[in-house]
């Protein structure tokens, strides 16, 4: 896996950060690749339209642990704006790049987040109220 994986690719895949649940969270969204049959679960506390804490399990690939651990990090902070401005390209890059055929591992980090905070404007700070 290493000659095809960059140093930070490699360090998040041995070292996630941000794995586990969150007791806290107002936002919990759920995202699957249906070609590998990997899935992804983000846990996220949001207040005023900015994401205070993320956390996440996985079912995946060196890659998908990689991507979603470093989208927490990107994220951690952040403004919803500019959370629907991260795509699975910007997550790449975050990690020096991934070999193309693993792009669609980014992808489900990415789609997550832009579903979370859907989920978030349409509930909490919306009318609807959340499933549960
Ligand atoms: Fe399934 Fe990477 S192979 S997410």
């Amino acid at each position: 896996m290493s000659g095809l994986y960059s140093a930070k690719v490699l360090d998040h895949v041995h070292n996630p950060r941000n794995v586990g649940s969150l007791d806290d969270a107002n936002v919990v969204v759920q995202a699957g690749d249906p070609g590998c049959g990997d899935a992804l679960v983000f846990f996220i506390k949001i207040e005023n339209d900015i994401i205070h804490d993320i956390k996440f399990l996985i079912k995946g690939c060196g890659a998908a642990i990689a991507t979603s651990s470093v989208a927490t990090e990107l994220v951690m902070g952040m403004p919803l704006d500019e959370v629907l401005a991260l795509n699975d390209q910007v997550i790449a890059a975050a990690l020096d790049g991934l070999p193309e055929e693993k792009m669609h591992c980014s992808n489900m980090a990415a789609s997550a987040l832009h579903a979370a905070v859907a989920q978030y404007q349409s509930t909490v700070a919306g009318d609807a109220q959340p499933i549960v």
